[in-house]
């Protein structure tokens, strides 16, 4: 005998985007169809920095949802995006994360491509002694890797199965200068990870843009005034909705009623304590603007964090509907002193993916995919300031980010 699920109904709660039905993060068929419809659709996805491919013939790989790609710069300089999938039969034809090269060898059966990936070459195409080979048609140049377009930012190396999508500076709207106000000049690795969790790419998407759990979730933001709502602070999404960053100026705190009155009742309220060691606290002003956090979100898989002197890129590769990867790269400028580079890195602690802060955020998703198990017909509630796409100001006292998400999510999966 065998057992038949009703057919669940996609249709998207009546009140729109101030609500996200939970199926969404945990149906196997979304999953399926937002590798089409996002992954593989018209969007600009980030893949990795220039900087991380210096030299020509130096590669990375990465993955745009399931799909694996290399990123490649070739001997002319300039960089290539390809799907790392032997036109063959389809093995991968590079398996390092990362190194130099000056051709991807498929070990299956001998199909070479050149850095920009073009077939150069197919064992024994003309056969042996007359017998075998491919067939006389058969013409290397029909044969290349699937190429991506792809463009740069201010060192970031966007990618797109669309080979048709407006100019990246279009794209990214005003969220544009949040990105120019950070990576100035050319950057520095300092270092990776990868964080695994158990939840879906979405509810990790939600949590840079949710500007309203930042001085709650966070205990030691606002336990040691390193991030307040009552202090100077803004949200900013560009006109797409697609893509957002908000900020705050530590030492700005202005008294207010209603803020005494709801810190009152935060646990995160703990103005007494005290650190033996205060130097996690210090911050040296290097753009000069008094902003000492900045988050910046890009549909759909993108954020990069300035926390203090932290600076990270942070890439959201879904591994399943209930299992996401998240990898980080810690930044800093080619021009860093060492006392610099030195204290981005000790800032790791407090902004990296295990910091003090910022493993709250994958924790707090994996209790989000625990809290919302077997609620598959329930919703979210996504209401502060304001219940559309445009209300709440500039405020980050408000969910206005994560509703412009889920409209552009909506509108791209068709739901
Ligand atoms: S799968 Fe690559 S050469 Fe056959
Ligand atoms: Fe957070």
């Amino acid at each position: 005998m065998s057992s038949v699920l009703a057919p669940r109904d996609y249709r998207w709660p009546a009140e729109g985007p101030n609500r996200a039905p939970y199926w969404v993060f945990e149906d196997p068929s979304i999953y399926a169809r937002e590798q089409q419809q996002v992954f593989r659709g018209r969007n600009w996805h980030f893949v990795g920095l220039e900087a991380e491919v210096p030299e020509p013939g130096s590669f990375k790989c990465t993955q745009i949802g399931d799909t694996p790609v290399i990123v490649a710069r070739d001997e002319g300089g300039a960089i290539n995006v390809l799907v790392n999938r032997c036109a063959h039969r389809g093995n991968l034809v590079c398996m390092d994360t990362h190194g130099k090269t000056s051709e991807f060898y498929c070990v299956y059966h001998a199909w070479i491509y050149n850095l920009k990936g073009d077939l150069t070459a197919a064992a024994f195409r003309r056969g042996i002694r007359g017998e075998g080979g491919l067939p006389a048609d058969f013409r290397l140049e029909d044969h290349g890797l699937q190429r991506l377009a792809c463009t740069s930012f201010c060192g970031l190396v966007f990618a797109s199965f669309a080979h048709d999508l407006p100019p990246i500076e279009e794209w990214l709207g005003e969220v544009g200068d949040g990105i120019r106000r950070v990576l100035k000049r050319p950057l520095k690795i300092l270092g990776y990870d990868t964080q695994r969790f158990s939840a879906n790419w979405k509810n990790y998407h939600e949590n840079p843009r949710d500007s309203l759990h930042a001085n709650i979730l966070h205990t030691f933001y606002a336990t040691f005034g390193l991030s307040r709502q009552g202090q100077d602070s803004a949200l900013v999404i560009d006109r797409s909705g697609l893509h957002q960053y908000f900020y705050t100026k530590v030492g700005t705190d202005k008294p207010s009623s209603e803020y005494k009155e709801t810190a009152s009742t935060l646990r995160s309220n703990n103005e007494n304590f005290k650190l033996e060691d205060p130097s996690i606290l210090k911050w040296v002003d290097e753009f000069g603007d008094g902003i000492n956090i900045q988050i910046l979100s890009l549909y759909p898989t993108f954020v990069l964090h300035q926390i203090s002197n932290s600076i990270a890129v942070r890439q959201l590769v879904p591994t399943g509907p209930g299992s996401t990867d998240l990898n980080w790269i810690y930044l800093g400028f080619a021009d860093d002193t060492p006392e610099m580079t030195d204290l981005r890195l000790f800032q790791t602690n407090l902004a990296g993916s295990a910091g003090l802060v910022s493993m709250e955020d994958t924790a707090v998703c994996q209790m989000v995919r625990r809290g919302t198990a077997g609620s598959a017909d329930e919703t979210s509630f996504i209401e502060m300031g304001g219940k559309d796409l445009t209300s709440g100001g500039s405020t980050k006292l408000s969910e206005k980010g994560l509703r412009n998400f889920w409209h552009a999510y909506r509108t791209q999966m068709g739901l």
